[in-house]
């Protein structure tokens, strides 16, 4: 495990578009995981200036979300089709069809997961996986358990993933119960994982994740056990470490 600091969020965004940016350069028709939030905005926007720039290049690429809320329209502002096409797809050459989010809307949410977990396998495996990490230690929407879920699986929001998400929602009450999320087999597949945290918000989770036991309360604590994975915090996420 590598952890980098930074004195910024803005250079922590840098810095992970750099390693996307290399893989795509090493493997143009590289298969990115991509992440939701706030964290990884910056790294978007710096992607979006390379690609600008005729650095980067996303023409052969595919990608694959983290996860998606249940039963929100894809239209809705919030949802997580939106997010994507706003801070990324809109703004870059990925070929039509080469970008997948769950489909939080299935008739069969069972059946999506497996899809979804079959289309991964299928394009090769994740090369890169872009993750943040939620106060709670949930990466994706994996949250705390007592347990490790494998594949890709329909998820109940905890209490506090609700709350840190109804900053985007009118209302509490608008916030979605549920949401599809990979699972943690699907994150660990990746063959390099790239983990983003900003802000004091997130240093005891932070510290949480990389200093205690591993242990499915805080579920990115397995990470830990990945032969590749790259962490960027700012200094504020650093700062209790
Ligand atoms: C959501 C997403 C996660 C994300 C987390 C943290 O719950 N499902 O993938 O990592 O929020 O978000 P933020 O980066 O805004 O703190």
């Amino acid at each position: 495990m590598q952890v980098h600091l930074y004195d910024s969020a803005a250079q922590v965004g840098q810095a992970a578009a750099i390693l996307i940016g290399a893989q795509l350069i090493s493997k143009p028709n590289a298969v990115l995981g991509l992440a939701t939030g706030s964290s990884p905005i910056p790294t978007y926007q710096e992607l979006i200036r390379m690609h600008r720039a005729g650095v980067v290049d996303f023409s052969s690429a595919v990608s694959f979300n983290l996860d998606e809320y249940c039963r929100l329209p894809e239209s809705h502002p919030c949802s997580y089709h939106d997010f994507m096409h706003q801070q990324l797809f809109a703004h870059v050459n990925f070929a039509q069809g080469n970008t997948h989010v769950p489909n939080g809307n299935a008739a069969d949410l069972a059946a999506e997961c497996a899809r979804y977990d079959q289309a991964i396998a299928k394009a090769g495996g994740i090369d890169l996986q872009l993750l943040g990490i939620g106060h709670n230690g949930h990466i994706g929407f994996n949250e705390p358990s007592d347990q490790f879920v494998y594949g890709c699986h329909v998820v109940k929001l905890t209490q506090s993933t609700i709350e840190a998400n109804r900053r985007f929602f009118d209302s509490e009450a608008d916030v979605p119960r549920e949401a599809i999320s990979l699972g943690i087999g699907s994150i660990m597949n990746a063959k390099r994982v790239v983990l983003l945290a900003t802000g004091y918000d997130k240093a005891e989770v932070v510290r949480r994740s990389i200093r205690e036991d591993i242990d499915p309360a805080t579920q990115a604590s397995i990470l830990r056990t990945h032969p590749n994975v790259i962490i960027l915090l700012d200094r504020a996420a650093a700062s209790k470490l």
